[in-house]
């Protein structure tokens, strides 16, 4: 949610704490700051809003000193001022940064403030900086300071925290939120990501759940929860690109649109063999499976909804795609899900991280689908399949979104030719199929070019209904998602069929209803449906297959006032062809509103709290 960083050690180290955070801005972009250790105590810079406004506070009145923290915030607890930004001092002793939520902190704010600390924000992590001023007056070194500290907090955080009086050492811990330690010859970084370091280092040392301990310039020194000194290995990551650019386009979310064939040619080639048939990374034996549990947040989940249709009707076995905060909450009943599978771009979303867990805990077998390699349901997951879609910077999911529709339908394919429900022959033609899908999605960006014009009119509604049926109902949900999020129209989606029982109220003159049509079994039912809508004065944006959008206005040439369409496709296909001009629908009414498109409002990439 928010990242984190600091480096011991490093000339100009707030050069590269900058540069961390413009890496990690992904995670958060309310406020940010950067302060470094100087002779006397601290110097701090910080500012509210995105990190540019921090960068130019820094460009006006540079930093100077070899060691620091910086962070990047999504509020949790108190609003966005400067107060709360982060690094949160403590009596000039500790700064710290802190991603994640102490829970209770209510209590322990109380009882601080009862002893005599005067807050001056509003954040639970200012807690933690006077805990630390306290623990360290009752220990004799920085590492039984953080032990101390630890056992008096509950939460999820990751955190690293600076001190007057252990100057050659920062103190790190982590629970629940990611945090990586990065090793160079003369420095060592922290970052809440591998990602984060990717100018300095490939050599990372990913702390596990309830790891603290302290760093120096050339030294690490980590205990698990159970306070006994632990070796982490040390991994070296693939390069880390650049900052990524925008490569001439105007936004990261229209590039990563623009990305999707590519993204969908990567992933179908790290699964494909030289015959051109699919295979997994790592055996899963289906035959074996009784169902599966789908938990994924968001984005993540809609793909999940899509998946789980294929599952069931390619493979004969029965999935639930589950939102991934509500999972474990419900004590489901877990007897017949023999594997869970999280699906998730991040690899990082508490939500689904904890769902993940949870499963874990009560003995079944979990996977992840993710599209950071390093990320730490990756690394938790027995098995994991990762989407090759690079990194997605845009807030909102796109190409991660398409690669993991590519992979979920790959793995329907392969489960049900295992469990004899597809023929050799099915199974073929389902690969070649998929094989044609980058093409298919490059002819359809096409239909940018008739969606640009027609955005004028639902950039002036006050809200929006998508519907869809079958696996084209899960897509109403997204691109309802994927407008409120981008444009903040309210939007809602809804399976065609549902609309009688209590949507069409909403219906009145000039509502714009978006139909997501294919030519497939539903498409009969959704004519009807789009046109019970059209009769209460709703005005239909169609959004279809070439096939589907004639026999529509075969059958009622006055039905759409607006037509968009990408080519023919099998219905199988039609989910991921059809999200293009969803996506570019949200997109450019975006763009019309002028609202900051690859960074809305109150919106992180990476959600790390619950
Ligand atoms: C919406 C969007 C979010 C994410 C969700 C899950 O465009 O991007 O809804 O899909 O926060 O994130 P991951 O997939 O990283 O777990």
């Amino acid at each position: 949610m928010c990242g984190i960083i600091g480096a011991i050690g490093y000339p100009n180290a707030a050069d590269a704490l900058l540069q961390g955070l413009r890496r990690l801005e992904y995670r958060g972009y309310d406020s940010a700051g950067i302060a470094v250790s100087t002779k006397t105590g601290f110097d701090v810079r910080r500012a509210v809003g995105k990190l540019n406004a921090l960068a130019e506070v820094i460009s006006t009145s540079p930093l100077k000193g070899n060691t620091g923290i910086g962070h990047t915030r999504w509020a949790t607890h108190g609003g966005v001022k400067i107060e709360n930004a982060h690094p949160i001092l403590a009596q000039d002793r500790v700064a710290v940064v802190h991603n994640g939520i102490i829970e209770n902190h209510r209590t322990l704010r109380k009882s601080l403030e009862a002893k005599g600390c005067k807050f001056t924000s509003d954040t639970d992590t200012e807690v933690l900086a006077h805990l630390f001023v306290d623990a360290m007056d009752n220990t004799d070194n920085l590492h039984d300071a953080t032990a101390k500290v630890l056992g008096q907090i509950e939460g999820a955080y990751a955190f690293v925290i600076m001190t007057t009086d252990y100057p050659d050492q920062l103190a790190i811990a982590r629970q629940a939120s990611p945090l990586a330690v990065g090793l160079t010859d003369e420095a060592i970084f922290v970052g809440s990501d591998a990602i984060a370091m990717g100018d300095v280092t490939q050599k990372i040392i990913f702390l596990k759940d309830g790891d603290y301990g302290t760093i120096s310039h050339d030294h690490v020194h980590l205990s698990d929860s159970d306070g006994q000194t632990v070796n982490r290995e040390v991994v070296v990551v693939a390069a880390s690109p650049g900052l990524v650019s925008k490569e001439g386009y105007h936004h990261f979310m229209e590039k990563e649109i623009h990305e999707q064939p590519d993204a969908v040619l990567h992933t179908l080639s790290a699964m494909t063999d030289s015959n051109g048939g699919f295979h997994l990374p790592q055996f899963i034996d289906f035959t074996k499976l009784t169902a599966m549990a789908y938990l994924a947040a968001g984005t993540s989940f809609h793909a999940g909804l899509i998946g789980r249709y294929w599952m069931e009707q390619l493979a004969d076995l029965p999935v639930v795609t589950e939102i991934a905060s509500e999972f474990r909450y419900r004590h489901p009943s877990l007897r017949q899900i023999s594997l869970a599978l999280g699906i998730s771009q991040s690899g990082e979303s508490l939500d689904t991280l904890m769902a993940l867990r949870y499963m874990a805990e009560k003995g079944v077998n979990t996977a992840a689908l993710v599209n950071v390699d390093t990320s730490t349901m990756a690394r938790e997951s027995g098995l994991h399949l990762i989407t090759r879609a690079g990194p997605e910077i845009g807030v909102a999911s796109t190409k991660s979104y398409m690669a993991q529709m590519t992979v979920l339908l790959i793995l329907a394919v392969v489960a049900g030719h295992q469990r004899g429900i597809i023929p050799d022959q099915r199974r073929q033609e389902i690969e070649a199929m998929l094989s044609s899908l980058p093409r298919l999605l490059g002819e359809s960006m096409a239909c940018s070019d008739t969606i640009k014009p027609m955005v004028a009119r639902l950039a002036k509604a006050k809200s929006c209904l998508y519907l869809g049926r079958g696996t084209l109902y899960p897509l109403a949900l997204e691109g309802a998602l994927k407008l409120k999020e981008l444009s903040y129209i309210h939007a809602e989606g809804y399976a065609g069929g549902e609309m009688k029982h209590g949507p069409i109220a909403l219906i009145e003159e000039g509502l714009p209803v978006v139909a997501i049509l294919a030519d497939d079994e539903h498409l009969g039912k959704m004519i009807s449906n789009v046109v019970e809508a059209k009769a209460r004065g709703a005005d239909i944006l169609l959004v279809a297959t070439d096939s589907a959008a004639r026999q529509v206005v075969e059958e009622s040439p006055e039905l759409a006032e607006m037509v968009v369409t990408v080519p023919d496709c099998d219905p199988l296909l039609a989910p991921l062809l059809l999200s293009l001009p969803i996506q570019f629908l949200a997109y450019f009414t975006a763009v019309h509103k002028g609202t900051d498109v690859d960074q809305p409002r109150n919106l992180a990439k990476s959600v790390t709290v619950e």
